[in-house]
């Protein structure tokens, strides 16, 4: 469809002779594939010129030509429609030429992602699904569209909560248990596989928080001991070390299963020592006042944000803040990015709205270049999830509650499924994920297990569905066509697009007149769009959106027009294979986007 947007683009231009810029000449996509395949809407042209929209259109339906294309006005806008053969090459001819390289320009913008950074000695919720597959599909879908892409994991090893923790340790895991990395206490009913070194912390944060309120002086030991741990105390850094190690081991396990992949890991403990140059650097420029209790905060008002940020607290400690102060100007002069995009939930608003600002007010460099994609918290129908509280759910758990369901499924209906533990693997996750992107970003998600593992509707195995179905035709088919949806080479976590090779174009484009195999064109035009809005809206739902409407198209394809049918001549059953080949690519790379495989067989 590109060289019709440019012709498109171009013809406009040159019939308004100047008196519109290229880039008021923007297009965009028909609601639907009677009214054509690109649209202009001629409001702002018309106010420029001081006409009315209607009218312009009218104008330019009569004097704009392209070649092979048609040119209609409807209202205001002035449509462009491709007869049925043409849009089938065009579309086709995306699909099946050879997938681009991942190559980045020298003149790439540099995209930073932080996403998912839980925090150690805490357990995966399904409040970190958000963060983790939302800046995934972030991360993906920049490297897709040609930018230079940096995926960090700022993981919260650092702060006031290890002395909760180091303090709850030394009161009861040593002295009931000395050697906690073997042989554990168990408090209450713990399943066999929630039996690990994390887990067991977890449990200890939380009786220590719950006892912690009927005794004051146990938060005075807290403190004590993240005193010792700041000053460097052996013992102090010797469990924090033991207790990141073991954390990471866990969340490198959910990180695998869920397909997500970093390219840093320097969490908060990694900054520690970078404070110190950010802070002179606040002092020195004046920006440092006097706080409450002798903190020393940065002020606000004057850049739009109320409460002050907050650099050192009164005894002199940094804060989170701090950290993420001392952060962002290491990745200035590490990666010397374009954007740096924080995937962080809606709770944490205001913290960055301050970090933001104190950072511009340090240095213009930062100004525009930081944002933050808050996302709506994941609330139990009970109300909102807190760790200390302990009333969570465990994102493992989630998963694979999601792959039983499936599992259970698949043996009631397809108990012959060769890898059908993989294959509801694959549909357990997909759901999950898919579920997650499906709902709005900024809104909060009230978790209840139907929503999440429902699969029918609009799921993620539904549109897995479609894939495995167009696969099994193509299977049946024979001839190689199965092989041109497989990659041409191994497929990683790093990978952004998914290697196709070149295929043939169809002879004859008439087994692909019937509407429904247009309305399927269609909607198979539409899917580089909805990845741009991934870029652009920093979330995933327009993809997951498309992806159904392109299942949902090729349903219709599949029911109205017979593939293999005995009847067909070779050419219609060639293009209508090729069709078919298009739409699984186009699923494939997709649901690879938003961090889902895609099974040829389920
Ligand atoms: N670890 C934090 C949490 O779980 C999120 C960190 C977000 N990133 C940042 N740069 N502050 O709440």
């Amino acid at each position: 469809m590109e060289q019709f947007k440019n012709s498109f683009v171009a013809a406009v231009y040159s019939v308004m002779e100047g008196r519109l810029s290229a880039h008021e000449i923007l297009l965009e996509r028909p609601k639907s594939q009677e009214m054509g395949d690109l649209a202009f809407p001629c409001f702002r042209a018309a106010k420029a010129l001081g006409t009315n929209p209607a009218q312009l259109a009218c104008q330019l339906a009569q004097s704009v030509v392209i070649p092979n294309a048609e040119l209609a006005a409807s209202g205001p806008y002035l449509n462009l429609k491709l007869g049925p053969a043409n849009r089938a090459k065009t579309v086709l001819g995306h699909f099946l030429k050879k997938s681009g390289a991942e190559t980045v320009n020298d003149d790439a913008q540099t995209i930073l992602v932080e996403y998912s950074s839980p925090n150690i000695a805490k357990l995966f919720t399904i409040g970190h699904l958000r963060s983790t597959m939302i800046g995934h599909a972030l991360a993906r879908t920049n490297k897709y569209l040609g930018k230079r892409v940096q995926r960090l994991n700022h993981i919260g090893d650092w702060g006031t909560q290890f002395g909760t923790l180091l303090a709850a340790y030394k009161r009861w895991a040593e002295t009931d248990n000395p050697k906690l990395e073997k042989d554990f206490q168990w408090a209450g009913e713990v399943p066999e596989k929630r039996r690990t070194p994390l887990f067991r912390l977890f449990q200890l944060y939380v009786r220590f928080h719950h006892e912690e309120e009927k005794n004051e002086d146990m938060r005075d030991e807290a403190r004590a001991w993240f005193k010792r741990l700041e000053k460097g105390d052996q013992e102090a850094r010797r469990l924090w070390a033991w207790f990141r190690e073991v954390s990471l081991v866990e969340f490198q396990r959910i990180y695998d299963r869920l397909g997500v992949s970093f390219d840093s890991l320097d969490g908060e403990s990694f900054f520690e020592d970078k404070m110190a140059a950010t802070i002179e650097a606040l002092e020195n420029s004046g920006l440092l006042e006097e706080g409450e209790g002798g903190a020393r905060i940065i002020r606000l008002e004057d850049v739009g944000v109320q409460t002050p940020c907050i650099v050192l607290k009164g005894d002199g400690a940094s804060i989170y803040a701090t950290r993420d102060l001392a952060a962002a100007s290491y990745r200035k002069s590490r990666y010397n990015f374009d954007k740096c995009v924080y995937v962080v939930g809606s709770d944490q608003v205001l913290h960055f709205q301050q970090v933001f600002a104190a950072l511009g007010k340090l240095d213009t460099w930062f100004l525009g270049r930081m944002l933050h994609t808050p996302f709506g918290m994941v609330k139990l129908p009970e109300g909102k999830m807190s760790t200390r509280k302990g009333n969570v759910i465990f994102l493992e758990d989630v998963l694979d509650e999601a792959v039983n369901r499936v599992l259970a499924i698949i043996e009631e209906k397809n108990p012959d499924l060769a890898n059908k533990h993989d294959v509801a693997e694959m549909l357990g996750i997909g759901a999950v994920v898919f579920f997650d992107a499906m709902n709005d970003r900024v809104k909060p998600i009230t978790f209840t297990w139907d929503r999440v593992i429902a699969l029918d509707g609009d799921t993620g195995p539904y549109v897995q569905y479609a894939h495995a179905r167009i696969c099994s035709v193509l299977r049946k088919a024979g001839g190689g066509w199965i092989e041109q949806v497989r990659p041409t080479c191994g497929v990683s976590a790093e990978t952004a697009i998914i290697p196709f090779a070149e295929a043939d174009l169809p002879e004859d484009m008439d087994g692909l007149a019937e509407p429904a195999a247009q309305s399927l064109l269609f909607e198979l035009a539409g899917l580089h769009d909805a990845i741009c809005a991934v870029q652009r809206e920093n979330m995933a739902t327009a993809l997951a959106r498309h992806l159904v409407a392109i299942a949902r198209a090729f349903s219709g394809f599949y029911t109205n027009c017979p593939i293999l049918w005995e009847e067909n001549t070779a050419l219609v059953r060639g293009a209508r294979l090729s069709l078919c080949v298009a739409t699984a690519r186009a699923l494939r790379q997709g649901l690879w986007l938003m961090g889902i495989k895609a099974p040829e067989e389920m």
